[in-house]
């Protein structure tokens, strides 16, 4: 049997922690993960990352650090700057952990008025700045700074949706966003050692996004879809997917770069 990845006192980055799937990703990984651990939490809003860092250091005794950080201007330099600012300000050294994981858990659903846009040169190269290069930045400077012979074991999870591989009329940035990211996994799979790689879509989930998608969703049957289970209640509550994630790390048979979708029995 596979050891467990939520029983290693690890060090923990999770971008998009102050809303949504990040916040109870956080919040229930707190009560997972060994008393040594650090989380170090990663979104724009300071006061909302710094209430979350305050009641996971209440609540469960995790020792964690909320950074600021932008996703559509996250340069290599910059990012180390942070990740090592955020380090010193636990004061802590990588080596002290056994394990470093990566939940790339950010995004946006931008420019759902696409159809009107997407000619627009602009457009696309913000999405992509947000969704998917802030993500490969991210992605490549933890694993140069968490690195063997320091930290025996890395995890990358890239936060994907069904949007990676099923394509959703009026949604192109977001579905090819979701599906390159998915690639990204596969290559981080491929060429890093002692890293453990995972796709996983959370389900349509109650979160701000949600009610976006509902509003602003050009296609009339994707918008209706959204809209209906809104009204049915049937979307999935955050805390539950959160739980099935830490579910599919803590069994840890998954194969690498996996996508593995919240309905999928584990
Ligand atoms: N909602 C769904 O049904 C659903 C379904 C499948 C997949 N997903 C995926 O699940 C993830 C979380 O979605 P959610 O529904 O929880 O979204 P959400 O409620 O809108 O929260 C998004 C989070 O991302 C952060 N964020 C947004 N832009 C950012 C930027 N430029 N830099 C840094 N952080 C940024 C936000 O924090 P700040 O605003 O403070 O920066 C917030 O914490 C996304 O990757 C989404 O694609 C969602």
């Amino acid at each position: 049997m596979a050891d467990s990845i939520v029983n290693k006192k690890s060090v923990c980055i999770i971008t998009g922690a102050t809303k949504g799937l990040g916040k109870a990703i956080t919040s229930n990984l707190a009560k997972e993960l060994p008393k040594g651990s650090l989380f170090i939490l990663l979104a724009r809003s300071q006061d909302l990352l710094d209430r979350i860092s305050s009641q996971v250091k209440e609540n469960d005794g995790i020792e964690s650090v909320s950074m600021p950080f932008d996703q559509s201007c996250a340069d290599g330099e910059t990012n180390k700057k942070m990740l090592q600012d955020a380090l010193a300000k636990a004061g802590v050294a990588v080596s002290q952990y056994e394990q470093a994981i990566l939940i790339n858990n950010a995004g946006t659903l931008d420019h759902l008025d696409y159809s009107r846009n997407l000619d627009r040169l602009d457009v696309s190269t913000e999405y992509f700045k947000t969704n998917l290069s802030g993500c490969i930045t991210l992605t490549a400077t933890f694993l140069q700074v968490f690195r063997a012979p320091d930290v025996k074991t890395r995890v990358v999870v890239n936060i994907s949706s069904l949007a990676a591989i099923s394509p959703m009329k009026s949604w192109l940035l977001y579905c090819m966003a979701k599906a390159a990211r998915e690639m990204m996994m596969k290559i981080v799979a491929a060429e890093e050692e002692n890293t453990r790689t995972l796709n996983y879509a959370p389900g349509p989930l109650v979160t701000e996004m949600t009610t976006t998608a509902s509003d602003k969703t050009q296609d009339p049957e994707l918008r209706k879809w959204f809209t209906e289970q809104i009204e049915k209640k049937s979307l999935v509550e955050c805390d539950d997917s959160a739980q099935k994630l830490i579910a599919i790390l803590r069994k840890n048979t998954f194969e690498n770069a996996l996508h593995i979708d919240y309905y999928d029995e584990i």
